[in-house]
C-alpha cells in the first residue's frame, strides 16, 4: 500500500497539464487549456484541462477527473500503478505503509523488489549484449534482421541477445552485488549442486522480455537460433515471485492503448506473431505464449475491451487451441470471432507476405462468428455420418451454454437452429443439459464480482426531479462546501452555517433516503469528514480512488461554459458563487417539495392494500398541506 503522505505529495506536486501534455496537444483557451479528445476522434477540441483546478474534462465522452484518473484512463493503469507512474515522472519517492506488515511480509516485499530489479538489470544486459558486442550484432541482431524485423520494432519490444558464454549474465550480476539466492529465485541463473559456479538459463538465444500490464519486466522467453537443434525452440522463465505465466499476456503493455481504441483485441499464439503484426501497423494484439488461455488473462483483456478475435494457425493444434479458448472467452462474457490462417501460415508469416491493408481487411472480413467457425470445422470432420453430425451440433451447443448473457444465448441458439434446421425446443433441452455441466465445471472457480452499482444516467434525471435536485445539492456541497452562509433563525437572529452543514441538516430531516448510490458514497464521506473535524469539499474527493466519485467531482468543479470564452464576446454571467446563498435555499426547498410528493405517492400505493387506512390517509393529508405551504414559499422566492 502506498502511504497517504505519498499520495498527498503526488497530488500536490504533479501538474495535470504536464501529464496530459504528453498525450494531447494542448492550447491555451482563457484560463484553461484545450485539445482534441484522446478518447474519441473529433475535429473540434472538446477536451479541457484546468491548471488552476488541476482537473480535466472530456466533453465528448463525458469523462473527467484528475491527472491520476487521466493516467488510469489512457494507460489503463490501476490507481496504484498510476500513482507510481506519476511519482516516477516527478522523482517522488514512494513510501509504502508497512504498519500492518509482519517481518515475513516485509522480507517477501524486498524479495519482490529485488526480483523486479534484477529483471530490469537483465533486460538491459541482454540488449547491450546485442547492440554493443560483436557476437551480439553478428548473431542476435543478424537473426532478427533475417526475420525482417525493423530496428524500431526490435527496440520497441526491447529484444536482446544472451551470449554463448556459459555464465555471462550470472557473473555480471554477481559482480553487481546480486546474491546467488536472488539469482536462483529469478530463474535467470542455475547453480548446480556439485559446481561452485552458476550458469545462465538462457545461452546463445535471442531474448523476448515479457512485460507486465504497466511495463515492468517479469520474465523472458528465449529462442534458439538454429531450427535443427534438438533442444526446445523456446525457453521461458519459470514461475517466480513476480512471474505467473497464467496471469500474463505477451504484448499487452505495447498493445493496450490500441486495443482500447479499436475496442478489439486480437489473440495470437506466439511472440513473433505479436511483433510481426505491430510491424505491419496492427497494434491491438496479444499472445498467450503457447499456453492455453486462462481466466486471469481474459480479465486483463476485459479491462480494455469485450471483443476478441482469435487468430490461430490452421493446423490441427491451432484449431484445438482455438476451441478451448472460445469456451473460456464465452464464459467470461466476451464476444468472439475466429480466424484461421491458411495452412502453413501464422500471423507472422502471413503479415510479411502481404501489404498492411490486405492483412487488415483479411482480419476484418475473414473472421467468422464462433458458431460458423465451429460448424464449418466440425461438419467437415463429420462428413456424411449422422452420429458424428449430432456430436458436432452438441459440441456447438456446448459452447453456446458458456455464453453468460441470456439474451445473447438465445440469439445464438436461434442461429444454430436455423443453420441446422433443428427445432429450437430440442436445442433448448440440449442447452439445459450442457449448461448444468458448464456450471458444475465453473463452480470451483472464484465467485464473480458483484455488478457495479448503476449510476443514474441523464435520461433518468430528466424524468425524476427528485434526483436532479439531489444531484444539484451534492454538487453545491462539492463546490462551495466550506462557504459560510449567514442565515437568520425563527427569532430573526443571524447565525452562521457552512454550506455542507446546511445541506446535510436538510438531508437528515424527515428521514430522507439518498436516491443515487454515488451521491450516497459522497455524502457518507462528507459526514465522516465532519465527524473527524475536517470539512470535505471538492478537492478532497479528487484524491479518493473511486472513479465514479472523482468523475462526479470533476463535473461539479468544471462547468461546460468555462469551455468557451464568453467574456470575449462581452457576455457576462452573474457568477454562481455570488448567488450561492440564494441558490442553496432555492434548491433545498424544491428538493423538499419533490420529496414530499414522493412520500405522498408512496403512501397512496399502500392505501389500497391496507384494511384500516385512516392513519395513512391522515398522513397524506398532512403531507399535501406541507406541499401547498412549500409551493407558496417557492412563489415568494421566485
Ligand atoms: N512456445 C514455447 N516453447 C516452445 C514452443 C513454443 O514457449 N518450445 C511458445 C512461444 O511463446 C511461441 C508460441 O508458443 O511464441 C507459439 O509457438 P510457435 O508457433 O512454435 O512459435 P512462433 O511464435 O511461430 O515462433 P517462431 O516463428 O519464432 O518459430
Ligand atoms: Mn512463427
Amino acid at each position: 500500500m502506498i502511504s497517504k503522505e505519498t499520495i498527498d505529495k503526488v497530488f500536490s506536486v504533479i501538474r495535470v497539464e504536464e501529464i496530459i501534455g504528453e498525450y494531447v496537444q494542448l492550447k491555451r483557451a482563457g484560463s484553461n487549456f484545450k485539445g482534441l479528445s484522446p478518447f474519441q476522434d473529433e475535429k473540434t477540441p472538446s477536451f479541457v484541462v484546468s491548471p488552476s483546478k488541476q482537473i480535466w474534462k472530456d466533453f465528448s465522452t463525458g469523462k473527467g477527473g484528475t491527472a491520476i484518473s487521466f493516467l488510469m484512463e489512457i494507460e489503463n493503469f490501476t490507481y496504484p500503478e498510476a500513482l507510481r507512474h506519476a511519482a516516477k515522472k516527478y522523482g517522488i519517492e514512494i513510501e509504502e505503509t508497512q504498519a500492518e506488515q509482519t517481518e515475513e511480509q516485509k522480507a517477501a516485499q524486498t524479495e519482490q523488489d529485488l526480483l523486479y530489479k534484477i529483471h530490469e538489470v537483465a533486460n538491459n544486459f541482454f540488449q547491450e549484449q546485442m547492440y554493443d558486442t560483436e557476437e551480439g550484432q553478428n548473431i542476435g541482431l543478424a537473426y532478427f534482421r533475417e526475420r525482417e524485423l525493423r530496428e524500431d520494432i526490435i527496440r520497441k519490444f526491447q529484444l536482446g541477445y544472451s551470449p554463448e558464454q556459459k555464465n555471462a549474465f550470472t557473473a555480471y550480476a554477481l559482480e553487481k552485488g546480486y546474491s546467488k539466492d536472488i539469482l536462483e529465485k529469478s530463474g535467470l541463473s542455475i547453480f548446480p549442486e556439485n559446481s561452485s559456479n552458476g550458469i545462465d538459463r538462457f545461452r546463445e538465444r535471442v531474448i523476448f522480455p515479457i512485460h507486465s500490464f504497466s511495463g515492468r519486466v517479469l520474465g523472458f522467453g528465449a529462442r534458439i537460433l538454429k531450427n535443427n537443434v534438438k533442444t526446445a525452440k523456446y525457453l521461458n522463465s519459470p514461475e517466480t515471485g513476480i512471474y505467473h505465466k497464467s496471469s500474463v499476456l505477451y504484448g499487452l503493455n505495447q498493445s493496450k492503448q490500441s486495443i482500447s481504441r479499436n475496442n478489439l483485441c486480437l489473440l495470437v499464439e506466439g511472440y513473433m506473431d505479436v511483433i510481426a503484426l505491430h510491424q505491419a501497423g496492427i497494434e491491438n494484439v496479444v499472445s498467450s505464449s503457447g499456453t492455453s488461455l486462462t481466466t486471469e488473462q481474459i480479465k486483463l483483456i476485459k479491462r480494455l475491451t469485450e471483443n476478441v478475435t482469435i487468430l490461430f494457425d490452421g493446423d490441427a493444434a491451432g484449431i484445438k487451441a482455438s476451441f478451448r479458448s472460445i469456451d473460456m472467452l464465452l464464459s467470461e462474457g466476451m464476444n468472439i470471432r475466429v480466424l484461421l490462417f491458411p495452412d502453413g501460415d501464422d500471423p507472422d508469416s502471413f503479415s510479411r507476405k502481404h501489404p498492411q491493408e490486405f492483412v487488415e481487411n483479411y482480419i476484418k472480413n475473414e473472421a467468422t462468428d464462433f458458431i460458423d467457425f465451429k460448424a464449418e470445422i466440425l461438419l467437415k470432420e463429420a462428413g456424411g455420418d449422422p452420429i458424428k453430425k449430432a456430436e458436432a451440433i452438441r459440441d456447438i451447443v456446448k459452447s453456446v451454454a458458456f455464453v453468460t448473457n441470456a439474451l445473447k444465448r438465445e440469439v445464438y441458439l436461434k442461429e444454430v437452429s436455423s443453420k441446422f434446421g433443428l427445432s429450437e425446443q430440442s436445442l433448448f433441452n440440449e442447452l439445459g443439459v450442457q449448461k448444468q455441466i458448464a456450471q458444475q465445471n465453473q463452480r470451483s472457480e472464484a465467485p464473480k464480482p458483484q455488478p457495479k452499482l448503476e449510476v443514474v444516467g441523464e435520461t433518468v434525471f430528466a424524468v425524476n426531479p427528485l434526483i436532479v435536485l439531489e444531484e444539484k445539492l451534492v454538487e453545491l456541497m462539492l463546490k462551495y462546501g466550506d462557504h459560510v452562509l449567514t442565515r437568520s433563525d425563527h427569532e430573526n437572529q443571524p447565525y452562521q452555517i457552512t454550506v455542507i452543514e446546511e445541506i446535510l441538516a436538510h438531508f437528515d430531516e424527515d428521514g430522507y433516503e439518498i436516491q443515487s448510490p454515488v451521491n450516497e458514497k459522497i455524502i457518507s464521506e462528507i459526514k465522516s469528514g465532519i465527524e473527524s473535524d475536517e470539512l470535505r469539499a471538492g478537492k478532497f474527493f479528487l484524491t479518493l480512488m473511486d472513479e465514479e466519485v472523482s468523475d462526479r467531482v470533476a463535473d461539479a468543479l468544471l462547468e461546460p461554459y468555462e469551455n468557451s470564452d464568453w467574456s470575449k464576446h462581452n457576455i457576462f454571467f452573474s457568477k454562481e458563487q455570488e448567488l450561492v446563498p440564494k441558490i442553496i435555499e432555492d434548491v433545498i426547498i424544491r428538493h423538499k417539495r419533490e420529496f414530499t410528493v414522493k412520500m405522498i405517492n408512496d403512501l397512496k400505493d399502500t392505501l389500497k392494500a391496507e384494511a384500516d387506512n385512516t392513519e395513512t390517509y391522515m398522513k397524506i393529508l398532512r403531507l399535501n398541506q406541507l406541499k401547498n405551504e412549500i409551493d407558496e414559499a417557492l412563489h415568494r422566492i421566485l
